[in-house]
């Protein structure tokens, strides 16, 4: 076998494995986040990883980043032009609409899986990444958005995560945004030749995403330029004060930033972004907004939209520089560790770990040959607080030892039980640790 560099193999730039350490973490991250969107009746759906690549591009935009530069688009086998997810909403919206979820029916849905986009790997910035997303269905009114932003706000509070604030705009219905694009073209024309190459390519196409702009020199210019809030209709100025009065009853601290336009061209009124302070360029943890339109774009009939979706990498990366509470969750250890001789004693420690576990204790059952001393170190290693030992002559007797591993703990004897009472005894002996 080669042992040239060149010849191993590797994961994808920017895809990352899960290794079994991590994976933890990433559970007790995921399941405390799902937990609060279902205590919200939301429910899953779960759509496939390609897509028809007309669906992004009628949905997400043709001029955005996303689907300019950064899909992961190819032909199958039959010639069709497929794509990767690069996000979930319009998978959703194709759901929905293919299947009639949308059909005189409200819906609360989450979803949870990796997307795809080709952009350059830098730190919380990958190729395949995790989002966990919710959308609603069917409500125009500024309710659901305050419950889907409390949604995240609980999210954060159960994995503990610190530093994490929301920003909100509102970009008026479509009206309000393309007499505000009119104006914004006017004001940037004279200043075309100072304005960064992406900025002169979105003066025609899609101006708001200039107010976003990273470019200093651009950041400059802009600071100057008409404001949205100046275009919107008394409607959508009362929809996005109503959501604000919300957000004070729910004790939601937030800041509204006539910046933020976000990156996909789907939005309408309300748009959101929950931003980490401490995290760099990549700090923007979850993000959505409401998306009327969207629906009817690629073929359903109108529904209104409203929805986020999380970056779960950035989170849990954040969450480990933050040495958060859900961190001391994902490293617990195994309860029992199950030590025994070779033979019917192993076949009687199979049963009890069978019996033990379906009862939600966790067993870890020593398995390969070893010797007695030998298991007992790493029962010590496993960090288990307690060990089973079934041995030659408890074999003979039906009966295990049951000693406790925990340091400073009351007893540290072996006492001998009958196997048939064991889950009784390791059950009140967890208990009393
Ligand atoms: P987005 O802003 O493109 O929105 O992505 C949402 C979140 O996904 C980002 O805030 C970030 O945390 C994470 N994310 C995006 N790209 C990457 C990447 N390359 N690497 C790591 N994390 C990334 C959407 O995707 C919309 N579908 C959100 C939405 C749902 N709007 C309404 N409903």
């Amino acid at each position: 076998m080669s042992t040239n560099k060149q010849n191993r193999l590797q994961a994808i730039r920017g895809m990352n494995d899960l290794l079994p350490e991590a994976s933890k973490l990433w559970q007790a991250v995921e399941s405390a986040c799902v937990n609060v969107l279902k205590a919200r009746c939301y429910t899953e759906i779960r759509t496939p990883i390609v897509e028809q690549t007309q669906l992004f591009a009628r949905s997400i935009g043709g001029d955005t980043d996303i689907v300019a530069k950064e899909m992961y688009t190819f032909e199958d086998r039959n010639g069709d032009s497929l794509t990767l997810r690069p996000e979930g909403t319009a998978s959703c919206a194709r759901a929905g609409i293919q299947h009639g979820l949308f059909y005189n029916q409200q819906q609360r849905l989450w979803y949870y899986g990796p997307m795809f986009r080709h952009e350059r790997p830098q730190k919380g910035r990958y190729r395949q990444f995790y989002q966990l997303g919710a959308e609603a269905y069917g409500w125009t009114t500024p309710d659901i958005e305050a419950e889907l932003i409390a949604a995240v706000r609980d999210m954060f509070a159960a994995v503990g995560l610190q530093k994490t604030k929301l920003q909100i705009n509102t970009l008026g219905d479509s009206e309000a945004r393309a007499a505000f694009r009119e104006a914004l073209r006017d004001y940037l024309r004279p200043f075309f030749a100072e304005l960064d190459e992406d900025s002169q390519r979105r003066l025609d196409s899609n101006p708001l995403r200039i107010l976003d702009s990273k470019n200093a020199k651009t950041q400059d210019i802009v600071q100057d330029a008409p404001q949205l809030t100046d275009f919107l209709s008394d409607e959508s100025k009362s929809h996005f004060a109503q959501l604000q009065e919300h957000l004070q009853a729910l004790e939601i601290d937030y800041t509204v930033n006539p910046r933020l336009v976000r990156g996909l061209d789907y939005y309408n009124d309300t748009v959101f972004e929950w931003v980490n302070e401490d995290f760099g360029a990549q700090a923007t943890v979850c993000a959505g907004g409401r998306y009327d339109g969207l629906i009817e774009q690629i073929g359903g009939a109108p529904t209104p939209g409203f929805g986020f979706a999380m970056g779960m990498e950035r989170l849990v990366q954040i969450l480990q520089e933050q040495q958060a509470s859900v961190l001391e969750e994902a490293t617990h250890k195994p309860d029992v560790y199950l030590v025994s001789s070779n033979g019917i004693a192993r076949s009687q420690a199979l049963v009890l770990q069978a019996q033990l576990s379906r009862a939600g204790i966790q067993v870890q059952l020593h398995c390969g040959e070893s010797s007695l001393k030998n298991q007992f170190k790493r029962a010590d290693k496993s960090g288990a607080r307690v060990a089973l030992v079934i041995g030659e002559q408890e074999s003979e007797a039906n009966e295990c030892g049951l000693k406790v591993l925990d340091r400073g703990a009351v007893s540290q004897e072996q006492r001998t039980i009958a196997q048939n009472d064991a889950l009784n005894a390791v059950t009140n002996c967890l208990e009393s640790l």
